[in-house]
């Protein structure tokens, strides 16, 4: 009996369907690790705290003493930590201070450290 020729041919189509789907299931994963960073990452504690200031120092200066922004230092005699939270996720209205620096996690791990006292 003679070979079908179309078998070598389908056998490649199926190949590039199953490639395809898995590929796109690899991909949707990937994507959901993209818009979900925090997920299985390490967990953000208060030791980390001094570290995510590091995106503050270029305005309120190196040991959060103020610079061309206001001292951080003491923060605790001023406000909550649930209100300097607010401040780190949503900025200050129409100053140079803007929300969204850093994640909401790393902003509540920061508020608790500024406003308990930086040690
Ligand atoms: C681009 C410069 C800039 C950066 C970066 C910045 N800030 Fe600010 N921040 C300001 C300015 C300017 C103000 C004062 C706004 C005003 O006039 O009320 C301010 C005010 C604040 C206040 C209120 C202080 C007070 O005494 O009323 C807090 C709290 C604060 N910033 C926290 C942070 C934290 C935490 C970070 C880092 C995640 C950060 N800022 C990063 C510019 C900055």
């Amino acid at each position: 009996m003679k070979r079908n020729p179309i078998i070598p041919f389908a056998l490649i189509a199926v190949l590039g369907i199953l490639a395809m789907i898995i590929f796109s299931v690899v991909g949707l994963n990937e994507q959901e690790k993209i818009a979900n960073p925090d997920e299985g990452g390490e967990e953000v504690t208060i030791e980390d705290a001094e570290e995510i200031s590091q995106s503050c120092i270029g305005c309120h200066g190196g040991d959060l003493e103020g610079g061309s922004a206001p001292s951080l230092q003491n923060l605790g005699s001023k406000y909550s930590q649930k209100e300097v939270r607010d401040i780190i996720v949503n900025g200050i209205e129409g100053t140079a201070m803007q929300g969204g620096l850093v994640t909401n996690e790393e902003a509540e791990v920061l508020a608790q450290w500024l406003v308990e006292g930086q040690e």
